[in-house]
């Protein structure tokens, strides 16, 4: 039996972490977050102090570190046992996850970790190329947009509601870097999958991109 995936594919700050969250709360389905894994090693990484352009030894420490993730209430990853949840959502972390995502042997190590989520009763799939690469054979393929001004607004949004200084010229900019290398990469760039409903989420409620995500599985 094929056991059920819904991939959500789609740029950063389109909603996708919410949206797919959301879903898998919805259907009791699980719930692969595959930004954090890139970022996760991002953060193994740098804490080794290896440069983010050195492939082999990036690669090394991709085959060997250890994750555990708990998505039972807000996402807490465990990377070799210590507790990482702090630093995975930083946009030094996104930025650099972006960066060694570009290496094609990174994204074969990380390949079966990924697949490795596909549990009974079903999976909810979040990133940049689960319905083209990871999960090709996935049921039902989303792709999720806005515009690169408005994705802006809404990190700049939540890290003023933080308390976090920000600036939006500043956010818009990084946000049109990263869309750009994780679209331009020769390896499984961010890309519309064949069959996925596309919804841009421009002038749309998170309800509402969660309705038309639950309507296409039921
Ligand atoms: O979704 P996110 O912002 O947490 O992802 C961080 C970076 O990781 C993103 O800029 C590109 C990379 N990534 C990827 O290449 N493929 C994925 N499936 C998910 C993330």
């Amino acid at each position: 039996m094929q056991i059920p995936v819904i991939t959500i594919d789609g740029p950063s700050g389109a909603g996708k972490g919410t949206v797919s969250r959301a879903v898998a709360n919805i259907l009791h389905w699980h719930y692969l977050d595959s930004g954090s894994i890139y970022r996760s090693l991002a953060i193994a990484a740098l804490d080794a102090g290896i440069p983010l352009e050195n492939r082999a030894e990036v690669c090394r420490i991709a085959e060997e570190m250890q994750l555990e993730f708990d998505c039972s209430a807000e996402l807490q990853v465990k990377l070799n046992g210590i507790n990482i949840t702090p630093k995975l959502a930083g946009e030094t972390t996104g930025n650099a996850a972006s960066i060694i995502a570009a290496f094609p042997e990174v994204r074969q190590v990380l390949l079966q970790k990924q697949k490795d989520f596909q549990q009974l009763p079903g999976l909810v799939a979040d990133g940049r190329d689960m319905g083209s690469v990871v999960f090709p054979d996935a049921e039902f393929k989303v792709y999720l947009t806005a515009g690169s001004r408005e994705r802006a607004l809404r990190r700049y949004k939540q890290l003023i509601e933080k308390g976090i200084d920000a600036n939006l010229d500043q956010i818009t900019r990084e946000i049109e870097e990263r869309d750009l290398r994780d679209s331009a990469r020769a390896t499984a760039p961010l890309t519309v999958p064949a069959g996925a409903l596309y919804i841009d989420s421009s002038s749309l409620s998170i309800q509402e991109v969660i309705d038309r995500v639950i309507n296409l599985v039921r």
